[in-house]
């Protein structure tokens, strides 16, 4: 049978505007590409520690079985939610496979038909498809813009106060491609101001902020304010699921509305005890080579006067703006042909004439090879 015309027509204008998505295995070069910021993917230590802590708990399995609510609760899973609640400051924890699996299940359970979500107009595709499937109605702001964000509030306070509803917030602590931060204490005051619910999505701020990499909220204090975090394991921790963090009520109802935790296989004990290592692998000594790192970066773009191409950022993503999709493309693969592993970030996954080059900044990359990768680059742009 055909293949369907209009599925067809659709991979073919990927093609002509040089978009088309493939897949590739891993590249041999300088790791300038992956979210393994501590590098902890790689650690056989943390491997090991894995290996041994599911023998010595007797948790020879494969797979959880079933939904968590079924068979696949084991007792992995409660004393890793416990852990990370402890750690993250915070009443609960509950893990989901994966942040896209979070995101999806908080967005589309907790906002209900009346209420209104505003959200920062380059959240993460995970929340934009959560909210899609809210019954809420959604409003976005400019992006970082608290100027527009508190004009959007107050656009729509006077219908929710009739209606007794609720507005929630949403934004990043970290975002993922541009690697900007927002002014969290600035959203957390008109937060406040308007009685508006917080959420913030820490996947590339665990690990990498604060004490022992906890997050920017807790490097700011400001935790007790957000009504949830969204934290993901596989970017800092290096390795997979999500949990997200607030309190006792939120955890009890993500577990009997969130379709995304309900309906799926839980994750196996292997995934769990993992991410427990990894959790206790975090240590202010490894970040502090990570920082190291990340200034030397900056550094040097100063150094080479290529600082104006770059989008602000103090955390571990750095990109580059080149503009134009096949220009991008031809420069990411200069510097891959030189040994480097950098990604083009394309239009439509940014907007038409931001395309970029996204470097990733982690523990294990050595500033040799930080100014050599950046010296490359300041020949092409
Ligand atoms: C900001 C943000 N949130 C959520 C996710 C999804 O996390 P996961 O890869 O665990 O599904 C990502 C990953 O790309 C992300 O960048």
């Amino acid at each position: 049978m055909k293949f369907p015309e209009k599925l067809r027509q659709k991979l073919t204008n990927r093609e002509l505007s040089n978009s088309l998505r493939s897949l590739n295995t891993s590249l041999n070069g300088i790791d300038f590409y992956s979210n393994d910021y501590l590098g902890f993917a790689k650690s056989t230590v943390i491997f090991n520690e894995t290996h041994q802590y599911l023998i010595d708990s007797q948790l020879k399995i494969n797979g959880a079985t079933g939904s968590r609510l079924i068979s696949g609760n084991h007792k992995l899973y409660e004393e890793t939610e416990l852990l990370i609640a402890n750690f993250h400051n915070t009443e609960k924890a509950l893990i989901f496979n994966s942040g896209y699996d979070a995101n999806l299940g908080f967005f589309s359970s907790v906002p209900q038909r009346g209420d209104i979500i505003i959200y920062d107009e380059l959240c993460h595709a995970s929340i934009r498809d959560g909210i899609q499937l809210s019954n809420a109605k959604s409003y976005k702001f400019k992006h970082n813009d608290t100027v527009h964000l508190e004009k959007v509030i107050k656009n729509h306070i006077e219908q929710i106060s009739i209606s007794n509803s609720e507005i929630y917030l949403v934004t990043e602590s970290v975002f993922s491609m541009d690697g900007g931060s927002p002014d969290l204490e600035k959203i957390i005051s008109i937060a406040k101001k308007y009685k508006v619910r917080i959420i913030i999505d820490e996947a590339h701020s665990l690990g990498v902020f604060g004490n022992k990499g906890c997050g920017l909220s807790q490097l700011l204090n400001i935790e007790n304010d957000i009504f949830a975090r969204i934290v993901t394991f596989g970017k800092g921790l290096g390795c997979h699921g999500a949990a997200i963090l607030g309190s006792k009520k939120l955890y009890q109802y993500l577990m009997n509305f969130s379709r995304s935790f309900i309906y799926t296989t839980g994750l196996s004990p292997h995934s769990i005890a993992t991410i427990q290592v990894a959790y206790k692998h975090l240590s202010n000594d490894i970040l502090h080579t990570l920082h190291k790192n990340i200034d030397h970066f900056l550094t040097e773009i100063k150094r080479l006067n290529i600082d104006h191409l770059f989008i602000k950022s103090k955390s571990t993503i750095h990109c580059c703006i080149i503009s134009g999709n096949e220009k991008t493309i031809q420069i990411a693969k200069q510097l891959q042909e030189k040994g480097f592993n950098i990604k083009p970030i394309l239009s439509p996954t940014v907007a038409k004439g931001k395309e970029r080059l996204r470097f990733c900044l982690h523990s294990y990359n050595s500033t040799k090879e930080i100014t050599a990768v950046l010296e490359q680059l300041a020949t092409f742009v």
